[in-house]
């Protein structure tokens, strides 16, 4: 059932990979509450994706960007206003990726290219887009930014490895550049913290299975799902939520605040 949340509101919305990214459920659901918007990913990303079909769903244009280019986010900030008639309302961060994750390197290991690079991709990018936004005065009054983060910024997950770093990061810029939109343009800035979710960056992860069942388990309300993650997101955009900023909000069932749960026990007595 849509509630036209997001009726007459304009926005950019980067990650969209294939059917499973926490980013394409966010552009079906922003359609579906009446926002247009722009989509956006890497170009190496699009030749592999099937950005195309949710694209042509939408009604939204491409713009092909790597979210470590300042040139390349100008143009999709540039474009993205032609291409809506204005300035946008809300902005979607869902990109991640870790060379050293993917490629299996050790957390005694690492190659330190590949560290920066991981930041580079995941968290400064984030940054970047907020920065240009500014600049470029993209962003409208009461305007909303997300990013997309995950617990082992907080809390170690040894299979995450310098992800955990970069999504601390990533949280990070959400607090001091929430503070500086917020004052300036009254813009806010915040990370979702969701739940192990089966996509292609969340499956890249080494023992991914084991640790989504376990966070399943360990979680009163179960695994948030990318649906679940997209309904939220929803209402970050909204304006309901205009008064909630600098913050790293938890999308997880309940995870962040469990000791232990019955589920758990029952498994540790087998
Ligand atoms: P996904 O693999 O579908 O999305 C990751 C996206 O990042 C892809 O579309 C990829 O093309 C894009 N990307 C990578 N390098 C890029 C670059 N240089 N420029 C522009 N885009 C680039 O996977 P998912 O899970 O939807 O990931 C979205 C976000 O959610 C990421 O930030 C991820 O860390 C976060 N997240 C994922 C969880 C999971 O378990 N899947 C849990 C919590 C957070």
């Amino acid at each position: 059932m849509a509630y036209n949340l997001l009726k007459g509101k304009k926005g950019i919305i980067s990650g969209a990979l294939d059917e499973k990214s926490i980013a394409w459920k966010i552009a079906l659901k922003a359609k579906e509450e009446g926002a247009t918007f722009t989509l956006t990913n890497a170009p190496i990303a699009m030749r592999m994706g099937q950005i195309n079909k949710l694209a042509e769903q939408c009604g939204a244009e491409i713009i092909p960007a790597d979210a470590t280019s300042v040139e390349d986010i100008e143009k999709l900030y540039t474009r993205s206003m032609e291409v809506l008639g204005g300035k946008v309302d809300f902005v979607l961060h869902s990109i991640g990726m870790s060379p050293n994750v993917r490629k299996g390197r050790s957390y005694g290991d690492l190659n330190y290219e590949w560290f920066l690079k991981s930041i580079d991709i995941s968290a400064l990018s984030f940054h970047k887009m907020l920065q240009v936004a500014e600049k470029l005065d993209a962003i409208n009054e009461w305007g909303s930014v997300v990013g997309l983060s995950y617990i082992a910024s907080q809390r170690t997950f040894p299979d995450y490895s310098d992800m955990a770093q970069a999504k601390a990061v990533l949280e990070s810029i959400a607090r001091s550049y929430g503070y500086r939109y917020g004052k300036l343009k009254k813009v806010r800035v915040n990370t979702v913290s969701q739940s192990p979710t089966k996509t292609t960056a969340g499956t890249g992860v080494g023992g991914f299975d084991a640790f989504f069942d376990y966070a399943d388990k360990m979680s009163p309300l179960g695994n948030a799902t990318a649906e679940e993650c997209a309904d939220y997101v929803i209402t970050l955009f909204s304006d309901f939520t205009r008064k909630v900023t600098m913050q790293n909000l938890y999308h997880d069932g309940g995870f962040s605040s469990s000791g232990i749960s019955e589920e758990i026990v029952e498994k540790m007595k087998q």
